[in-house]
């Protein structure tokens, strides 16, 4: 096959390490005027202009922008693919918000057509928003996941999902139980996990809704399969919590309950833990799980604010998530923009380094994918953005008075969204370019 090379050059940003640990220098490389290099779909040099140049034939193709930055594909640990016709949905809070609005919206993929619809739409405003990876909660029904697959397969994406599992508590029309929840999902592991970029997260929805043997039948799935993951929530809302301590009365306490059934691990990766104590991070981190932080989520059902300090103090992996439809927007730039709200509420600071880390880097650290996405590291793959510094009138009104990366990002973080993306590549392929 002859070798396909690129080279795209503009203000280039990328996380290289948590600034946590390293300190916030140390933590990105910026090339004020950058070159990205990609060869046959992988990034292949990343530096400055004035470097690379010389040492590439005279003859590449070389995309040069203006007034944008180029970074890393922005990566959501947390999104549900059945509940893009409910964002926004008025008036209750968790276990309200799933009777009144979740259930019956999501009892729609019955039909396979709606699910082909909607995977299409959702698969559309995730790249409009520069989301090149997603760990993604489909419905009950395996076609939800089936659509969401064919889809991101015809894209060469990098993408995670899995059916729900939920086989009480809920609506008869919505539940699975815990035999064909086994069965169902080994068949769409057979199926998709591996296949291209595509992998399989087993998803039993939260305790509540699945029975012991439901969740002990997660636990023997990821078992069985190398490499799979683990995605559900935990401890979002007071009332689930008591709740599942009523459930669950021989545990102790909420992570317990997924402790008991081998559901931690590597590749797990637990919505939300507004809640959690420091025992349970601490048990997190050391069973190197992470936990999807979704500041728009939590703020809109009222469900608490995130101790990001915490998670930091136990090295705990800790990636961003939009919880569509619980949250309110497929932007992470505008997640990261209520993140650092959610850290104010607290005393706390979010600088837009660590902010940057959260949804690139830190979410691919979460995933156990940094060594093929989530930086624009040489030999990793070329999922990149271009955001556009004059995407509105404000936004290029402000960003002229930036003195520096730090008030640029700052700022993108602040005033971007999905307007901001002007371009979205996934494998070296355009995926998205805005209108
Ligand atoms: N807990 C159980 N199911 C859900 C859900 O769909 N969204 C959120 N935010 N929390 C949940
Ligand atoms: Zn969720």
């Amino acid at each position: 096959m002859p070798l396909t090379r690129k080279a795209y050059r503009a203000a280039i940003l990328h996380s290289i390490a948590d600034p946590a640990e390293v300190g916030i220098e140390a933590s990105y490389e910026y090339f004020a005027d950058g070159l990205l290099v990609i060869e046959n779909g992988q990034i292949s040099a990343v530096g400055h202009a004035g470097d690379l140049l010389p040492t590439l034939p005279a003859d590449i193709d070389i995309t040069h922008y203006q007034d944008a930055l180029i970074t890393p594909g922005l990566i959501d640990t947390h999104i549900h693919l059945p509940q893009t016709g409910m964002v926004g949905a008025y008036g209750e809070q968790l276990l309200d918000w799933l009777n009144t609005y979740t259930f019956p919206c999501e009892s729609q993929f019955a039909d396979k057509a709606h699910a082909e619809e909607v995977a299409d739409i959702f698969i559309k405003e995730l790249l409009r928003n520069g989301t090149t990876t997603a760990l993604v909660f489909g419905s009950v029904h395996p076609q939800s996941v089936n659509a969401f697959f064919e889809a991101a397969e015809k894209l060469d994406l990098r993408m995670i999902a899995g059916k729900v599992m939920m086989d009480r508590n809920a609506p008869d029309y919505l539940t699975d139980t815990a035999d064909s929840g086994y069965q169902q999902s080994k068949t769409l592991i057979e199926r998709w996990h591996g296949k291209g970029r595509l992998h399989y997260a087993v998803t039993p929805r939260f305790a509540p809704t699945s029975t012991p043997e439901q969740l002990a039948l997660a636990g023997q799935l990821l078992g069985e399969y190398p490499d799979l993951y683990l995605q559900t929530h935990i401890s979002e809302n007071k009332q689930e919590i008591e709740w599942v301590k009523a459930l669950f009365p021989e545990r102790n306490g909420y992570l317990d309950v997924y402790d008991h059934y081998k559901l931690l691990g590597e590749r797990s990766v637990f919505a939300h833990g507004v809640h959690l104590c420091d025992e349970e991070c601490a048990r997190l981190a050391e069973t190197g799980s992470a936990v999807a932080f979704c500041p728009t989520s939590n703020l809109f059902l009222g469900s608490g604010l995130f101790n990001l300090p915490m998670a930091e103090k136990h090295k705990l992996n800790v990636g961003l998530g939009t919880d569509v439809g619980g949250g309110t927007s497929f932007s992470l730039l505008q997640t990261l923009n209520e993140a650092y709200k959610v850290m104010q509420l607290q005393g706390a600071r979010l600088s837009p380094f660590k902010s940057l880390y959260l949804a690139t880097l830190g979410g691919a650290r979460a995933l156990r994918l940094e060594d093929k996405i989530g930086t624009l590291q040489p030999g990793t793959e070329a999922d990149f953005l271009v955001l556009d510094y004059n995407a509105t009138p404000l936004l290029s009104y402000r960003l002229k008075q930036a003195k520096d990366i730090a008030e640029t990002l700052f700022v993108l973080m602040t005033l971007g969204d999905d307007r901001t993306v002007l371009q979205t590549y996934a494998a070296g392929n355009l995926v998205h370019q805005r209108q």
